[in-house]
């Protein structure tokens, strides 16, 4: 008989791990936890694959994991874009290597160099006769599509399983973030630019996707980069421009009542954002040339409206977390329990001027890249974390700041910026697709 595992096997176990108001370190340190979150919370929900402006031509790809399965995206040569999975229906052969190309017509394995067109379709067999008077089934045998991709804003979303949530009932309102970012372009469109930054964190992905609207720490952990930053330009003269570097750097260091009156909002199935009234970047220098092609496009008043909504971070939850006052995003692919790949792009707005795409850039670089010099704080103390939790005396990790129980079940919530409410939030999304049906 197999032994019974401690918690595929028994889903109240499973249950028990998440509270309303903390949860088991288990969830963040569990091989077994994390194998069912790949086969339910990442399969059955909505997942970041990439952004349409990366695949402009017919034959263009990305390669990717959902969910530790390997995916092509790839642009059709009726423009539409479809999401594959990429495995050889001969003998399972991841057919295509590269993170990205373009692949003409076809996707050829390399290993026996059975040919795929691009929608998956089997087109060519050496030496098929072989396969004569055998059970061998020319028309099932493909690339296994993934039947549910959507693409909002340019932005595409994949869910593996057939059937589940519907997007738009996933995402709801909290799409308005991808909005406010496509909208901050004059022509209201994004070109993914400047390639992507990859940082392998030896954490659990949750731990970063937790962090992005964790208000509480930026002041501590930040303090030996952008405290340092905010004392250099300090007694400046108001009207001395200030570097780039520090304009960006400096607010993390921003205290307690900034980031408390700063705001969060949540949203049904663990979405959310910090930064209802302002944020880090509302204070960045103005670009008049930018600020007027935008009047031009949009009217005053509704280019006022886009450009004052500066949101900090917004977690599309379990995958993609984007920053539209910058133009950047950062996509979490979970490797394992302790192991996650971040991937960092940036955008150019198209009609916008260069210097705009000249800060995002420089942001990525100051903050999010593997050579940055503050998202290195952060990932000091994911990996404390994740050593800390194996550790005898205590079970849990506590989530109670600002809890009210009567924020449970809500489907749209505005809470003080120093909440822990998304990250209860978060759980309460994974408590919903990881319970076994
Ligand atoms: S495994 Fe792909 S052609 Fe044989
Ligand atoms: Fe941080």
């Amino acid at each position: 008989m197999t032994p019974m595992a401690k918690y595929r096997d028994d889903a109240a176990a499973l249950g028990r791990l998440v509270e309303a108001d903390r949860v088991h370190r288990d969830v963040y340190t569990d091989p077994e936890v994390f194998q069912l979150e790949m086969e339910r919370l990442w399969s059955r929900t909505w997942i970041y694959v990439g952004h349409a402006s990366q695949v402009p031509n017919a034959g263009d790809f990305v390669t990717l994991a959902i969910a530790a399965k390997p995916v092509i995206m790839v642009r059709q040569t009726d423009g539409t874009i479809r999401v594959l999975m990429n495995r050889c229906a001969h003998k399972g052969t991841k057919v295509v290597s590269d993170l990205a190309g373009n692949a003409g017509k076809t996707f050829r394995c390399p290993y026996h160099a059975w040919t795929y067109r691009t929608d998956g379709t089997l087109i060519n067999i050496p030496l098929k006769e072989g396969y004569d008077g055998t059970a061998l089934k020319r028309d099932n045998l493909r690339l296994a599509p993934v039947r549910n991709v959507e693409t909002y804003r340019g932005f595409v979303f994949a869910r593996l399983s057939e059937e589940g949530i519907g997007f738009r009932d996933y995402f709801g309102d909290s799409l308005s973030s991808i909005d406010n970012l496509a909208d901050r372009s004059p022509e209201g469109e994004l070109e993914l630019t400047g390639g992507c930054l990859r940082f392998l964190h030896n954490c659990n992905w949750k731990l970063f996707v937790e962090n992005l609207n964790d208000t509480m720490h930026p002041m501590i952990v930040h303090a030996s980069s952008a405290g340092i930053a905010k004392k250099l330009w300090e007694g400046q003269p108001a009207d001395r421009p200030k570097p780039v570097a520090i304009e960006q750097i400096a607010p993390f260091a921003s205290d307690y009542k900034f980031f408390d009156d700063m705001g969060v909002r949540v949203y049904a199935h663990g979405h959310g954002f910090s930064g209802v009234n302002f944020s880090i970047h509302s204070s960045y220098s103005s670009v008049p040339e930018y600020e007027a092609a935008m009047k031009r496009a949009y009217g005053d008043e509704r280019a006022r409206k886009i450009l004052g909504t500066v949101r900090h971070n917004t977690v599309y939850y379990p995958s993609l977390t984007i920053k539209g006052a910058i133009q950047s995003i950062r996509v979490a692919r979970p490797l394992a329990a302790d192991k996650t790949l971040l991937e960092s792009y940036t955008f150019r707005l198209k009609g916008a001027p260069d210097v705009l795409l000249e800060r995002t850039v420089t942001y990525n670089r100051l903050i999010n890249s593997p050579m940055s010099v503050v998202g290195h704080d952060d990932l000091h103390c994911y990996r404390a974390i994740q050593e800390g939790l194996a550790a005898h005396g205590n079970e849990w990790v506590n989530l109670q700041r600002n809890f009210d129980p009567a924020e449970t079940g809500a489907t749209e919530l505005t809470a003080n910026g120093t909440s822990d409410i998304s990250m209860r939030n978060q759980f309460r999304a994974w408590r919903e697709f990881m319970a076994a049906q």
